[in-house]
């Protein structure tokens, strides 16, 4: 492989529409991170940028949605997003933003470049337009059957199921997600990229010099390319966005994702004057880390107007990962179906790296996975606190107890001993080349290899029964085990920064570099460790329970959301309508009805007497809610036995769709007895 002076690291640009959640961080974010932290542990010359991606359709549909300004919402989750990657230790040089000044030049004037090379040709074409919203329809404004996959909710631009990019009139039956309504067809002038122009360029650089892409960035390209590229607009009529700077373009803006993969460039100009010679050097080796959504873009479409420019390096490599699913359900941020990075920095306190890891270990690499609470707990308990911690915890606790807290010198080893040390550059070895090679859930298991390792060194060799008759023996034990315990924080620390910071402090050690991993000389005898602290904490189900109840609370609020209510029923006659006699009540008491789940039995002060109904509420209110409530109360409906006991009226009470009853009841206190119609 080429060697490289430099890497330029890049992860997709999230939208600012929304928090990020676990599918974006287990997809994206956690990967780069871990192998950004891995090429800085290791001295390389590495530069990362992101930021928000603030234009596009995206952005003005859910400022549409909330009735503010689309710089209001950019603003908002600008902050939440770029807070809360900070508070998951996710360490981009710069995190930037589309509506930068710098940004706006810099796309501006590329865009500008390709025009006066003559690289765009510019199509009056037929459009969708909704003539309710007054607007044209492009990408996520319209929404259809995807011609290529069948998939009923495709957009305008792009088929998430399928990974296909599509032009708006391609999609069949379409709708306008604005209005609901059926757009026409009318005429817009737009710039075109001519991809077709760069085909043969892509092939032979793509399918030939990049055999080594993961199979499914390379499969999805080779579909692409077998089935002919064709231009593609870069412009759009939209008020939100970076205006096309040419003449006659009023109105027009820049396709966001021609600004956005630009907003890569613009950050690197905002983190360093050095910018060019990251972007503009052979030397340096650039790669993209994104979602498979963003396949095309990144590895078709971006790398065309690279290529049309003329200044700019290509990517070298361009992992992009599967989708994460949540509880067996796609994640939707339309439908809140998520665990969002915000919320969990609030609700599970201190435990980044417990996420980083279970991210990490079941990372969506090569297929499609499901995270769950479940596995989450499992992870937790059964590997971070009863491997890595333990391990940990039991060497520190046995140096403080045996040797007051002073490394001991190592006596003579045994070929247990030695066997034990030889693991420690193998899994070095192992785990460079996962990370190298974007195996990072390979890597993962080679990082806690090393705690294994530990692990079972010490219950083989027993330290704490040793001692009474060996001192020396157990010095040399405890000695590898701090050895054992200080190559993990090295290996560990691209996955889990936070407990890596914990053991070195706990180690008394400034942190160790990455050419000191698979050595078993990083602490010198007479050193003296600090005190021992929990790394990791067990997860109890209570804990498991609440997240599960907010997930359960999501699906009754979707389904709520969902359901239909009931047709009118037939006409009745005013006369008909009189005929119910409905009052005021107070229900004086309540109690279950024995054997029933539903039933409760109500004492009912109906200002005519007092008298019993039972109601099937029981499922709904406890009887003490209930005690002392005006409600209204059907007096007149012919009394009937239910459980043995005579019910003399009805309780009225509102129905959702869902099946969830609410007790109605006067604005305020009115006499019982009342008349109500
Ligand atoms: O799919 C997305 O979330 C896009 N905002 C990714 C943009 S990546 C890059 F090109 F900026
Ligand atoms: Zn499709």
């Amino acid at each position: 492989m080429k060697e490289y002076k430099r890497y330029l690291v890049t992860s997709a640009l999230p939208y600012a529409n929304g928090p990020v959640h676990i599918g974006h961080l287990a997809g994206v974010y956690i990967p780069s991170d871990i192998y950004v932290r891995y090429l800085r542990k290791r001295g390389r010359d590495v530069i990362w940028v992101c930021g928000s991606d603030e234009h596009g359709v995206p952005i003005t549909i859910k400022a549409r949605r909330e009735g503010v300004s689309p710089q209001a919402i950019v603003d908002k989750y600008h902050k939440i997003i770029k807070d809360s990657f900070a508070g998951l230790g996710i360490s981009f040089d710069i995190y930037s933003r589309t509506t930068s000044p710098v940004h706006e030049r810099t796309a501006s004037d590329f865009f500008r470049k390709l025009y006066d090379k003559g690289e765009f040709t510019e199509e009056t074409t037929m459009q969708y337009y909704d003539e309710e919203a007054g607007i044209f329809l492009a990408d996520r404004y319209i929404t259809g059957t995807c011609p290529k996959c069948g998939n009923d909710g495709a957009y305008g631009d792009q088929c998430e199921k399928c990974g296909s990019t599509l032009n708006a009139t391609d999609l069949i039956n379409p709708r306008s997600t604005v209005s609901g309504t059926q757009p026409v067809l009318r005429e817009t002038k737009h710039w075109y990229l001519p991809l077709d122009r760069h085909e043969a360029f892509l092939r032979g650089w793509i399918l030939d010099e990049h055999k080594e892409w993961k199979p499914n960035v390379y499969g999805q390209c080779k579909s692409w390319l077998d089935g002919g590229l064709q231009p593609r607009a870069v412009s759009r009529d939209l008020d939100w966005g970076i205006p096309v700077p040419v003449e006659g373009a009023e109105g027009k803006v820049l396709y966001v994702w021609f600004d956005a993969p630009i907003g890569y460039i613009s950050a690197t100009k905002e983190l360093t004057p050095d910018w060019e010679k990251y972007w503009k050097s052979e030397d340096t080796r650039l790669i993209h880390f994104i979602g498979k959504d963003n396949i095309v873009f990144h590895c078709i479409v971006f790398p065309a107007m690279l290529k049309a420019h003329g200044e700019y390096i290509l990517p070298d490599n361009v992992p992009a990962n599967e989708f994460l699913n949540l509880e067996g359900e796609k994640i939707s941020t339309s439908r809140n179906w998520a665990i969002w990075l915000n919320e969990y920095l609030e609700d599970m306190p201190g435990k980044q790296d417990v996420l980083r890891y279970v991210l990490t270990a079941n990372a969506p690499e090569t297929k499609d996975n499901d995270f769950t609470w479940k596995e989450y707990q499992a992870r937790n308990n059964n590997e971070l606190v009863a491997v890595l911690g333990n391990f940990v915890n039991r060497a520190l606790v046995l140096t403080g107890k045996y040797f007051d807290g002073i490394v001991p010198a190592t006596q003579e080893l045994t070929d247990y001993d030695r066997d034990t040390l030889a693991e420690l550059p193998r899994l070095r070895a192992s785990l460079e080349n996962n990370i190298e090679q974007f195996h990072f859930r390979e890597a993962l298991k080679d990082a806690m290899g090393f705690a294994r390792l530990g692990n079972k060194y010490l219950a083989d060799t027993e330290p704490w029964k040793v001692i009474k008759s060996d001192p020396d023996r157990v010095a040399t034990i405890l000695n590898i085990a701090l050895q054992i315990t200080a190559n993990t924080a090295i290996a560990i620390e691209p996955f889990m920064p936070f407990s890596a910071e914990k053991m070195w402090r706990m180690l008394n050690l400034e942190p160790l570099g990455w050419e000191m991993l698979g050595r078993a000389d990083l602490l010198a005898p007479a050193h003296r460790i600090g005190k021992p602290e929990l790394l990791f904490e067990k997860i109890e189900d209570e804990v498991i329970d609440r997240q599960l109840r907010k997930l359960e609370a999501t699906k009754a609020a979707n389904a709520a959301a969902n359901a239909t209510v009931d047709p009118q029923k037939e006409a009745v006659s005013f006369e008909d309508f009189q005929k119910m006699d409905i009052r005021v009540a107070r229900i004086i008491a309540a109690e279950k009805v024995a054997k029933t789940k539903k039933l409760l039995k109500l004492t009912i002060d109906t200002g005519i007497d007092t008298r019993v109904i039972v109601s099937g509420i029981a499922e709904h209110y406890t009887p003490e809610e209930l005690i002392g409530r005006q409600v209204l109360v059907l007096v007149n409906l012919a009394p009937r036995e239910l459980k043995g006991i005579e019910s003399c009226g009805m309780i009225l009470m509102a129905s959702d769709p869902t099946g969830k009853l609410m007790l109605l009841g006067p604005n305020g206190e009115v006499k019982n007895g009342s008349t109500v119609g």
